[in-house]
C-alpha cells in the first residue's frame, strides 16, 4: 500500500496549495515512503509527475539537495550528482536514486513503491 506524502511538520500535503506554492521543474522534499526524504516533481503548473526520487544518496546515504540553478542532485558528502530524472551522472554513487510512484488523490499525493 501507498503513503501520503508529508511536509516538514508531518502534515498530507493538498496538491492545489502545493502547485500553487512551487514553479514548474522545482524537486520540492517530502516526506515518502517509511518516513524516507523524497522529492515531488512539478511537472508543469497543473500536474506533480508520475514520478518521484528517494533523495538518500546511493553512496553513503547523506540526503541530496536539488540544484535548480545546475538542474541536478549534487551530493555535499563526496561530490555524486544526479540529472533531473535521479539517474547518476557522476560517483561515487553505484545506483541512481530509488524512484517511487507517485499520484494525486483526493488533492493529496500519494506515494507507491
Ligand atoms: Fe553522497 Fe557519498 S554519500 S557521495
Amino acid at each position: 500500500g501507498g503513503v501520503k506524502a508529508k511536509d516538514a511538520l508531518g502534515n498530507d500535503i493538498s496538491v492545489s496549495n502545493f502547485l500553487e506554492t512551487h514553479n514548474p521543474g522545482d524537486r520540492v522534499l517530502a516526506q515518502g515512503l517509511k518516513g524516507d526524504p523524497t522529492y515531488i516533481v512539478v511537472e508543469s503548473k497543473e500536474a506533480i509527475g508520475d514520478y518521484g526520487m528517494n533523495a538518500v544518496c546511493t553512496h553513503l546515504g547523506c540526503v541530496v539537495p536539488w540544484n535548480a540553478a545546475e538542474n541536478k542532485f549534487k551530493c555535499p558528502c563526496h561530490g555524486s550528482q544526479y540529472d533531473e530524472t535521479g539517474k547518476v551522472v557522476r560517483g561515487p554513487a553505484p545506483l541512481s536514486l530509488a524512484l517511487v510512484h507517485v499520484k494525486p488523490e483526493d488533492d493529496k499525493i500519494s506515494i507507491t513503491s
